[in-house]
């Protein structure tokens, strides 16, 4: 059997897959309009979630380091060159010359960050790139203890999609979490009609509990001035889903 792909390699895939996620889109697009542009996007993947601040006319510019997703997403934004445009690089080390009112990392991307030495980096070079008056927003899922340890001898069903190559595609996946370095290992299997064995995509995620987050903001010197627990601003506690940080210098 071939081994797994990974899985941001594929960006016409991860739009098929990611047909079904729109509710960030006005709360982040809201957001960046009252914060105000600039806006710096990390981790930007294929302009899901830039397209729309493009289509409001702020200046807009995402990171991202898959080299095939920042090209498809430049193709997005292609219309809205004027105000706005893709860099491939990496959240870790970047230097854009510029500073930014409102720069933000959505959708779990802040999990790409395995250890606290990547996050520290990240946030050193927000840090960099953000104006003394701009804000700083992250928004990621609150770790969910059955997710992490469920059972390693079954798969279970994550959701179905138009594959771009036809047909019909259901994703299934397996979990591998080590306690001891927080990575969740995730491998998705790719069921089609006519494919006898699922091709294999793989991706690792650190899991962030909100009393690391606290830590490393803290540490990196970036004040947190608010935390939800929602989209909708309610508080965080032990019952949300989300986390969400609004932080300024
Ligand atoms: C869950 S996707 C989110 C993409 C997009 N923000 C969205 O909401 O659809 C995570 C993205 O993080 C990117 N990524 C992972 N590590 C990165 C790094 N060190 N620097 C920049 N981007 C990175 C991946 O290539 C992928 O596009």
């Amino acid at each position: 059997m071939p081994a797994p792909r990974d899985i941001y390699t594929v960006a016409e895939l991860y739009d098929a897959i990611h047909w079904w996620k729109t509710n960030d889109l006005d709360f982040i697009a809201d957001w960046a309009t009252d914060s105000g542009g600039p806006v710096l996007e990390l981790a930007a993947g294929t302009g899901r979630l830039g397209l729309p601040i493009a289509v409001r006319g702020l200046d807009y510019t995402g990171l991202e380091l898959s080299p095939q997703y920042a090209a498809r997403a430049e193709q997005k934004l292609a219309p809205f060159s004027k105000n706005a445009h893709i860099i491939q690089g990496d959240m870790r080390s970047f230097k854009l010359d510029r500073k930014f009112k409102s720069v933000f990392i959505g959708f779990n991307s802040f999990l790409h960050l395995y250890r606290d030495e990547d996050a520290a980096l990240c946030l050193k070079s927000v840090q960099n790139h953000l104006r003394d008056d701009g804000k700083f927003l992250i928004e990621m899922f609150v770790p969910n203890p059955w997710f992490l340890n469920r059972s390693q001898d079954r798969l279970y069903e994550v959701c179905s999609f138009s594959h771009p190559d036809g047909g019909y595609c259901t994703i299934k996946e397996s979990n591998d979490y080590d306690a001891e370095t927080e990575i969740n290992s995730v491998r998705w299997y790719f069921f089609r009609p006519l494919n006898p064995q699922p091709e294999q995509y793989k991706f690792d995620m650190r899991i962030y509990y909100p009393d690391t987050m606290d830590r490393l903001l803290n540490e990196a010197g970036i004040k947190i001035l608010e935390k939800f627990g929602d989209r909708k601003g309610n508080p965080l506690n032990p019952e949300s889903e989300l986390q969400i940080y609004i932080c300024g210098k």
